[in-house]
């Protein structure tokens, strides 16, 4: 079985691998429309903060232990501890909660890409004015869209479809050489739709003050809460993926050297892709807190326009939205194969199997999370729509309890010596004091009180 599970990373530069997890929708829509949500440059700032500390030690760890015990998140923690088993398995339903609606999300790419193919660019970047209880009240085609029932299930269920062909025939290498050559071409162009708007529209720069500026005013535990919560799903973090990955590192790859890289490309096309949404949030609204606030379909509702403005705006949006949807699927093809080989190694399934059971179960919590916008509208657990709840119980509960464990693994069970041992057989381990202070202290402490917070004000217990 260790064999068939090598074929997840194949041979392959473990870099490029753990980079074509990482970047992914979260990236390219999760991060915008948080930097939006919360306050532009102070959350810019909180997250690189929280990136090159946090995350940095947290990915370090990780990697450390996949190449440490040779293992999967399961095995892996049952190696290091038995008591801790229970991380590995909390780490492994993580993937399989985030992947059903992340497939939702690919489904609106695929809508969209659709869109522009098909020369509906302008027609995407329609607003009406409607006047709903005697105020007006802007409905784009994006929200036309996630409320109609039957066609965001469509597009999902291609979507999840096309990730589970994908994994069951084991051809994620051949997905994972086209986006290698996307991925640059998608930095480019973001770069370009974000200057050209920058340059071309009205109030953009207003924009890119807001998004680069911090205001400490703005600051607030939650967007700490969640900083950090994109941070663990930005960087496939808390969930064994780079446990996975790291089994498959040869001893003499350095894993700092390959961390930095990783981070650096994950958060340098987070940063551009807030640069591309942010400053035409503002050029169309003038920053009106509601547009800030549009959440989920920010990126969708504000492309569009964007391309709309462009000359060859139907090509670009084509180009842009191929190059999206191929980074969205080397994420999903790392989330299925993760929930697929734990399927396989913990009860026995064949591949096959193990790869129509996670497709079931996904269609499943998918079509109920696109329910949530369209004919499930009204229903909200905790305040929030279904695919808003998976999101939150996936990225600000589970990520934070399994990474607290890991830090009283690493910290205090098998002590941080034990990592840094292992990080040093490819050379000098040049972060050890941060990463030291960082697993054994800082981080635990952090996500704790993150944790109680978030939880708080979800209840409404406190607001913060
Ligand atoms: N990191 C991916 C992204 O930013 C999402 C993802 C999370 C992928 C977890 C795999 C595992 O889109």
């Amino acid at each position: 079985m260790e064999t068939k599970r090598s074929t997840f990373t194949g041979k392959i530069g473990f870099v490029l691998a753990a980079a074509g997890s990482a970047v992914g929708l979260g990236n390219i829509w999760r991060f915008p429309y948080l930097a939006a949500k919360y306050g532009g440059g102070i959350f810019l700032l909180v997250y690189i903060i929280l990136a090159v500390t946090f995350g940095f030690s947290l990915m370090m760890a990780e990697i450390a232990i996949g190449r440490k015990t040779g293992q999967s998140p399961i095995g892996a923690f049952q190696k290091l501890d038995r008591r801790f088993t229970f991380v590995g398995i909390m780490g492994s339903i993580v993937p399989a909660l985030i992947l059903p609606y992340y497939s939702v999300i690919g489904g609106w790419v695929m809508r969209y890409l659709f869109g522009f193919v098909t020369g509906q660019g302008s027609e995407m970047a329609v607003i009406d004015k409607t006047e709903v209880a005697g105020a007006l009240t802007e409905i784009s085609f994006f929200d036309r869209y996630i409320e109609s029932v039957s066609e965001p299930i469509i597009w999902f269920a291609i979507y999840i479809v096309i990730t589970s062909v994908i994994v069951l025939l084991g051809v994620q290498r051949g997905i994972e050489k086209v986006s290698k050559i996307m991925m640059p071409v998608l930095v480019v162009l973001i770069i370009f739709v974000a200057v050209y708007s920058i340059v071309t529209m009205d109030g953009a720069i207003d924009g890119v003050i807001y998004y680069l500026k911090p205001d400490f005013s703005k600051f607030s535990v939650m967007t700490v809460v969640a900083a950090m919560g994109q941070l663990f799903y930005s960087m496939s973090l808390a969930m064994g993926i780079m446990i996975t990955f790291g089994s498959y590192m040869k001893k003499d790859v350095s894993i700092e050297k390959s961390v930095r890289q990783i981070e650096l490309f994950d958060t340098g096309i987070a940063f551009l892709a807030g640069l591309m949404v942010v400053p035409a949030v503002f050029a169309f609204s003038g920053g009106d807190e509601t547009a800030l606030n549009k959440g989920a379909g920010l990126m969708f509702v504000t492309l569009p326009r964007v391309f709309d403005t462009m000359p060859y705006g139907d090509a670009i949006g084509s180009v842009f939205f191929i190059m999206v949807f191929f980074a969205a699927l080397t994420s999903s093809i790392s989330l299925m194969e993760t929930v697929v080989s734990v399927l396989q190694d913990k009860f026995g399934m064949n591949r096959k199997m193990a790869c129509i059971a996670v497709l079931i179960f996904s269609l499943v919590l998918g079509s109920i999370s696109a329910l949530g916008y369209s004919a499930w509208s009204d229903i909200k657990i905790i305040g929030m729509s279904f695919l808003d709840f998976f999101d939150f119980l996936s990225n600000n509960i589970l990520m934070p309890v399994v990474a607290f464990s890991t830090c009283v693994v690493v910290g205090y069970i098998i002590k941080p010596k034990a990592i840094t041992d292992e990080v040093e057989l490819s050379g000098k381990f040049r972060e050890k004091k941060l990463f030291s202070v960082m697993i054994r202290y800082i981080a635990p402490i952090c996500i704790v009180l993150i944790l109680i917070s978030s939880i708080l004000d979800v209840f409404g217990i406190v607001k913060i």
